[in-house]
Parts: C-alpha cells; sequence; structure tokens
C-alpha cells in the first residue's frame, strides 16, 4: 500500500477529531478536552474523552483507544481504506494511487461483494417464485413471520447442480469459486455449494452478504443440517457473529447483548422482540468474536443448553474469556432448560420466560465455580483437592493481575467453605457477631503442656514455622482471626499441635469490642515467634492494609499443603489399581507442591525485602508512603 506514515499523519493533523465524533456521539467541553459517555460501552457517566491536540480519543473505562482512522473503522465499522478515504475528502487530500497488486486485491474484495449481493437477490427471488414452495412452507411451519423472513433475507437455492452458475453467468467462474458458491474438486466439473436448502445471508457489520448458511428442508436428509460458505477473502468465520449489524443498535438500546448458538435462535429472538442477539458460526467463541461483543457490552450474555454438551459448551467459552478478562469486562451464562435452545423455548414458553431467564444470569465467576463443583463427585479428600486444583489451574490463565488475585481469593474462600464446613456452630457465629457484652475480664492463657507441643511443632522447619508466624500475625491482627476462621478450624483439625494455640486465638477474639481499636493480644503465653523480618505482619511500622493481605496469603498457604500431601498420598495409594492415572496424578501434585514451596519461599524473600526497607529506608523503595504508616 502507498500510504506512507508521513502521509497518514498530515492526514490526522488536518481532521479535527471531536468534529467528526461529535456527529454519532454527544460530546461535553471540558477545558482543552472533550468528554462523552463511552460509544464502546455503556455507562453512565463521561470516561471517554477526546484530545483534538493529540488526536486521540481514549476512555477510561474500557479502554477503548484510538485515532480518527480508528474511530472510523472501529465505530463506524467502515475498512481501513474507506475510513482513510472517508477523512481524505474531508481533509481535502488526495490518496496517493495504491500500488497495482494491492489495488487489483482491492478490486477483488468489491467485485467479490457484488457476486455475494448477486447472489443473495437470486436466493431470494427463488424463495419467492414457484420452485421456492417448500422452503416456504418449511419457514411458516416453524413459525417465522413474513417480515422476519424479509428482515434477515431468508433464500431458497435450486437442486440443480448448474444453477447458481447460469443465474450468475456475469460473473466468470473463478469469482464464483472464490466467493465459496461454487465447489471445483481437482478435475471433477465445478458444481454450486447449496443446493435444494434454505438459505440465511450472513452479513458484515455493515451489513453486505459476506457468506451463506443453508439449511436442508427435511430432517430426513442424510446430509448435515447445515452447509455454510468456507472462509474466503470477504468471510472469516473467526471474525463474524451471525446477525451482528442487526444487534449492535439492538444493544445499545436495550445495554445488553445475547449470545446464542444457532442462526436460527437469534432471528426467533428478533421475532419475539430481542433483536440484540448474535450467534458464532457453527463454532466455539473466538477471541476476536468476543473482543466484538465486549465492543457493545460489557457483559454480554451467553445462553447455552442445560444438557451436559451445553455445560460444556460454556466452561469452553469461560476458559477462553479467562485470559483476556479487563477490568469492568466480563461474561454472563444463561442455562436454558435441558434439550432446549432458545428458539425451542421462546415457542413453549414465549418471551416472558427468555426474559426471566435473561434476568437470571449467572456471572462468570459464579458460573466457572458452579461447573467444576458439580463437573465431578466429591466424596474423598483426593476429590475436593482435585477441586481446588481445577480452580487453581482456570486462576492461572487470566493474564489481568488484579482479576487474577481476585479470582483467587473469591474461588478459595467458596472452596474452603464448601469443602471444609465448620467443625462446629460456635455460638457467636449462629446469633452474629455478637460481641458487645461478651467482653472476658481475663485473656486465657496457653497451657503448659500446649505450649511445649507448639514449641516443639514450629521448630521443624519452613511449614512449622509459618505455622507460628500465623499465629503471631493473628494475635496482632485480631480482626483476621474471623476472617480465617474456617481456615484456622482445618488447621487445628489436622495439627493437633495448634489446635490449643488456635483455639485460644478464636476465644480472645471473641472478646473484642465490636468498636474496639483492634488491640495487641497477649502472647506471652506462645512461643517466641520465628525471625520476625521474614513475615511483613510480624513487622512494625508496615502497611495495616498490605500486612493483613500478606497474612491472608499466609494462612491459605498453611492450609493448602496438607491438602496437597493428602491427595498426593492417595495418589500413591492407588498406584497398585491404577498405575497410569496414579502416576499423572501424582506428576501433577508434585508440580503443584514445587509451586506452593516456590510460593513460600516469596512470601518469605518478598517480606525480608520490606522489612529491610522499613528499617533503612533503602533508596530502592518504590513506594514512600509505605515508611510513614504506623498501625499501632
Ligand atoms: P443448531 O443445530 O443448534 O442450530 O446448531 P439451530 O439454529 O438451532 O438449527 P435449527 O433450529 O435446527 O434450524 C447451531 C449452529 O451450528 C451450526 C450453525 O451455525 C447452527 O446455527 N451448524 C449446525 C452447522 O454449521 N452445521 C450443522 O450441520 C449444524
Ligand atoms: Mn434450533
Amino acid at each position: 500500500m502507498a500510504l506512507s506514515p508521513q502521509w497518514l499523519d498530515e492526514l490526522r493533523a488536518r481532521v479535527t477529531l471531536s468534529s467528526i465524533v461529535m456527529r454519532t456521539t454527544k460530546l461535553q467541553r471540558v477545558g482543552r478536552e472533550w468528554k462523552a459517555c463511552c460509544p464502546f460501552h455503556n455507562e453512565n457517566t463521561p470516561s471517554f474523552y477526546v484530545n483534538d491536540e493529540k488526536g486521540f480519543y481514549h476512555c477510561f473505562g474500557c479502554e477503548a483507544h484510538g485515532d480518527a482512522i480508528r474511530w472510523m473503522t472501529d465505530q463506524q465499522g467502515l475498512p481501513f481504506m474507506d475510513a482513510v478515504k472517508e477523512l481524505a475528502a474531508e481533509a481535502g487530500m488526495e490518496v496517493p494511487a495504491p500500488d497495482p497488486q494491492a489495488a487489483r486485491r482491492a478490486e477483488e474484495r468489491a467485485s467479490l461483494h457484488d457476486v455475494c449481493a448477486a447472489a443473495q437477490d437470486w436466493f431470494r427471488d427463488n424463495l419467492a417464485s414457484a420452485q421456492g414452495a417448500e422452503a416456504r412452507a418449511y419457514l411458516q411451519r416453524r413459525g417465522i413471520s413474513h417480515e422476519v423472513a424479509r428482515q434477515f433475507g431468508f433464500g431458497f437455492a435450486p437442486t440443480d447442480r448448474q444453477a447458481l452458475k447460469r443465474a450468475l453467468s456475469r460473473f466468470p467462474e473463478a469469482m464464483l469459486i472464490e466467493a465459496g458458491l461454487r465447489i471445483a474438486v481437482d478435475d471433477k466439473a465445478p458444481y454450486d455449494r447449496f443446493r435444494g436448502r434454505l438459505m440465511l445471508p450472513i452479513e458484515d457489520a455493515r451489513g453486505r452478504p459476506i457468506g451463506f448458511g443453508g439449511r436442508i428442508l427435511d430432517e430426513n436428509t442424510k446430509a448435515p443440517k447445515y452447509l455454510n460458505s468456507p472462509d474466503t477473502p470477504l468471510f472469516d468465520k473467526g471474525r463474524t457473529l451471525y446477525n451482528l449489524h442487526r444487534a449492535a443498535p439492538a444493544a445499545r438500546q436495550s445495554s445488553r447483548m445475547i449470545v446464542v448458538e444457532g442462526y436460527m435462535d437469534a432471528i426467533a429472538l428478533a421475532q419475539h422482540g430481542f433483536g440484540e442477539a448474535v450467534a458464532p458460526l457453527g463454532t466455539a467463541l473466538t477471541e476476536t468474536q468476543l473482543e466484538l461483543l465486549w465492543r457493545q457490552v460489557e457483559r454480554p450474555i451467553l445462553c447455552f443448553d442445560g444438557d451436559n454438551a451445553g455445560q460444556r459448551a460454556a466452561m469452553r467459552a469461560i476458559a477462553r474469556a479467562l485470559p483476556l478478562l479487563r477490568p469492568a469486562h466480563s461474561l454472563c451464562i444463561v442455562r436454558l432448560p435441558a434439550g432446549q435452545d432458545p428458539d425451542d423455548l421462546l415457542q413453549a414458553s414465549g418471551a416472558a420466560a427468555m426474559e426471566k431467564l435473561l434476568g437470571e444470569a449467572t456471572g462468570l465467576l459464579d458460573a466457572l465455580w458452579q461447573f467444576e463443583r458439580d463437573a465431578r463427585p466429591l466424596n474423598s479428600p483426593e476429590d475436593k483437592a482435585g477441586l481446588k486444583a481445577r480452580l487453581l489451574d482456570h486462576v492461572e490463565t487470566i493474564k489481568h493481575p488484579d482479576i487474577q488475585s481476585l479470582y483467587r481469593r473469591e474461588l478459595l474462600d467458596r472452596y474452603s467453605a464448601f469443602a471444609y464446613p465448620p467443625r462446629q456452630q460456635r455460638e457467636w457465629k449462629a446469633g452474629g457477631f455478637n460481641r458487645r457484652g461478651a467482653i472476658r475480664q481475663s485473656i486465657p492463657q496457653l497451657s503448659a503442656t500446649a505450649r511445649t507441643a507448639l514449641v516443639r511443632a514450629s521448630s521443624g522447619g519452613t511449614r512449622g514455622e509459618l505455622s507460628l508466624a500465623v499465629i503471631h500475625g493473628l494475635a496482632r491482627y485480631p480482626r483476621e482471626i474471623f476472617r480465617h476462621e474456617e481456615a484456622l478450624a482445618r488447621l487445628a483439625d489436622r495439627s493437633a499441635e495448634y489446635a490449643e494455640a488456635i483455639d485460644l486465638l478464636i476465644e480472645s477474639a471473641e472478646t473484642l469490642e465490636e468498636n474496639d481499636q483492634p488491640t495487641i493480644l497477649d502472647t506471652s503465653g506462645l512461643p517466641a515467634p520465628p525471625d520476625k523480618t521474614r513475615f511483613s505482619f510480624l513487622c512494625e511500622g508496615i502497611d495495616p492494609v498490605s500486612a493483613v493481605e500478606d497474612l491472608a496469603e499466609a494462612v491459605s498457604l498453611l492450609v493448602e499443603r496438607p491438602a496437597i500431601e493428602a491427595a498426593l498420598a492417595a495418589a500413591t495409594a492407588r498406584f497398585a489399581s491404577d498405575p497410569e492415572g496414579a502416576f499423572a496424578e501424582q506428576q501433577q501434585l508434585l508440580k503443584r507442591k514445587l509451586e506452593f514451596e516456590a510460593r513460600l519461599g516469596q512470601i518469605a524473600s518478598h517480606k525480608a525485602g520490606k522489612a529491610d526497607r522499613n528499617s533503612d529506608s533503602s533508596p530502592m523503595a518504590d513506594d514512600p508512603g509505605e515508611h510513614e504508616t504506623d498501625q499501632t
């Protein structure tokens, strides 16, 4: 392409971005910039800014960002060259002649558009003609109104293998083949791809037909139910969403985007008043399709069949979305009654039933949790540990660090609550946190035997030290005891040597008054803490917020290790009966164990770094605020 970077810079400099944006988006002046409710995602308070000096727009909500050309391609849906031409015309600039090869390619594309448009006209005429009678009857049987049939451009392809070639004889055979309308295999004579089928045009973002789907009319036919155009220079299945050009404006109205599996589902939804429905083209949702959806709304709703296959498809979509998650962008999942697609549901129960299901859509995290929880039986410790491993595997695929750690914390919390129901109902729990009026006069003390057990246990390597550090940490931040009560109860269950100390902590915490300044508990009965500098939550002068987060991480490390050990032991025990499976599982668990050790190492060294910085104000400290906060 002969467009030089200099020429494009000149073009950007000559157009005033705000005046272009203003045509479709209401802008409000703020100082030297303009702001608006973002046209790329749905919002009520403006976070979309246009800066004419820099020639850029930027949305702080969805991170949509670009120049005038990008605006024309992304917001107006123009192909790059069309965007450039339109802007050039406005700026009074002449578009340099493209190089001959590019010109030929563009011409080819243009004429493939002509071919598809001509084919669409012909299919449509066929449906209206005498030969379309059977297809018309089929549409009627399915309850598709004339209006909707017209809107969606239904057509008919006759059975004759050369009918399309004759009708489109003004185009060379090679173009019909390139458009995917004719099939040429080896030395055989080419023939029409779509024969004896009800035809549906698949349109691009501007509503131009770029491919077709053809449905058989007789369910007893052996041929595949739908035949689709192959990928062509115009049609890329992974980058196209069926019905997007109609659904996008509707989505702006309803602030909702519905994703269904089938063409007929999108159409049935439109007929029942849900114009904002799209469908991928018979394959799992691609990254590009997800991005297309996120340009419309923050949380597209994916509908899946409630049967097992549908749920697996939902999980595949979730797995694909996880790495792509970014702030404020997610998905919702609707689980349809088993064996019903949206079309069936609408036929059977009507729009209100659909509306109700859409209103009950499950969030991404909930759907992920529910799917994995229900995926396999959870009868043994190994099963439970397996659930946790699967959850953490998902978490690891999330690229955005904040979202990843929020997912980890939330999923582990749910896992804990589920896999380790509380040992016993504590009174304060049943009746809410009624700590007022329950103030104890004396702080309970650790017994001599418990103290000896604790000393012995905590001198036994990293894990022992971590346990003791956590106990001291909780004594410093007693409010955290409630947050981790379940995890602590589990620890007490598994490791008798900590049981009394933990009970003591919980008891002491119960004596705290609701509005009390969190006070440091009496730790004189406990063995001395390990090297304090290795754990931020034992250091003086550290930001209490990050200290309690580190403490939470330490608690979760503490309970994770025994779960891995238990699962490893179980896998080893299974060797005789299932050597292959046990081996694979053992390898996986060993990997987890190594990761665990690494995290443990990290918490120690990272804490040591923090503590050093705190004591000597190292110039390497990256956050000066950290030195000034003091939690006492
Ligand atoms: P469905 O079988 O769910 O489609 O397949 P549907 O729209 O509900 O079909 P009806 O109601 O029986 O007419 C989902 C999608 O998978 C693709 C199509 O895109 C279809 O809409 N598909 C399905 C194919 O490409 N080929 C097939 O043979 C079947
Ligand atoms: Mn269907």
